[in-house]
């Protein structure tokens, strides 16, 4: 089984880790590695997984599953998805992208995990809530593995009544939020101090320094791994300041 994954703050890349752990030991492929196409057409059987961004699938795995689209007729993917508390659809959304290209969904796992939107309170847990999320996904996972080995696959986001529920208890309710998101990223330029680190890590090389301060672009996929790793908490999406600096390694 080969992985592909997206991860910004790092819950998926452990969801899936932890999946094909169980499954059969492989390790899992970014779509950021410069490897994943090769291996995806060397595989038949494979498992894509996403954080959800309002009941929808990432721009960056979106564009990248359109870009890539040819790879992907007559595979067969079970797809993963992560979120903080609800998605009617997630999985469903990446589903019915994929199976426009030919592909073959075999079932579909939602996960929920910490929140990683660092700059506003609404989801935020108290860690040890954070660690039994954690905890509570894992086992989750180790029965989707079961059960797809005994050729059962959960079918998590992918019925009907899932969409209907993705679509009115989330996207057209967010949607004035995620119009022109990818242009919203804002950098405290009093607080930057032009170290680098948030342009080495953006998945959509939307960052760049001019002056010794990081500017955005307009390809923000709304990721938030700039912003859980800026020194300065410098940077922010949503909200205003910076309330907790999400990433996977402090709910383990
Ligand atoms: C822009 C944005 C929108 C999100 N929308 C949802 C949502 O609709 N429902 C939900 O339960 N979680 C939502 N989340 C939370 C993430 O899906 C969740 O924390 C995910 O596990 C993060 O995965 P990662 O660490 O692999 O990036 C959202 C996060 C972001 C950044
Ligand atoms: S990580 Fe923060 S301090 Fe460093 S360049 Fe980016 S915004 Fe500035
Ligand atoms: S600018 Fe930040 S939030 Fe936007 S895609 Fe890049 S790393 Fe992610």
């Amino acid at each position: 089984m080969l992985g592909i994954y997206f991860s910004g703050t790092g819950n998926t890349k452990y969801c899936i880790e932890r999946f094909l752990d169980y499954y059969d030991g492989s390790e899992p492929i970014s779509i950021e590695s410069p490897d994943v196409i090769e291996a995806i057409r060397k595989s038949q059987n494979i498992v894509l997984a996403y954080p959800v961004y309002y009941s929808d699938v990432p721009k960056i795995v979106r564009d990248f599953i359109y870009q890539n689209r040819a790879e992907f007729k007559n595979k067969e993917i079970f797809i993963i998805c992560t979120m903080a508390l609800f998605s009617g659809d997630g999985a469903g959304c990446g589903a019915r992208l994929l199976k426009k290209y030919g592909a073959n969904i075999v079932g579909g796992l939602h996960l929920k995990m910490p929140d990683c939107i660092g700059d506003v309170k609404l989801l935020k847990r108290p860690l040890e809530q954070n660690k039994q999320l954690v905890k509570n996904a894992e086992i989750k996972i180790a029965n989707a593995v079961n059960a797809l080995k005994q050729g059962k696959s959960t079918k998590d986001g992918l019925n009907i009544l899932c969409r209907a529920a993705g679509l009115f208890g989330q996207r057209l309710w967010f949607y004035r939020q995620t119009k022109d998101y990818t242009s919203k990223l804002k950098i405290n330029h009093h607080m930057c101090i032009g170290c680098r680190k948030c342009v080495a890590l953006c998945p959509m090389s939307n960052l760049s320094i001019s002056d010794q301060k990081a500017v955005s672009g307009n390809q923000c996929t709304m990721c938030y791994r700039c912003i859980s790793h800026c020194p300065q908490k410098a940077i922010t999406l949503l909200g205003k300041e910076v309330i907790e600096q999400c990433l996977i390694e402090n709910y383990l």
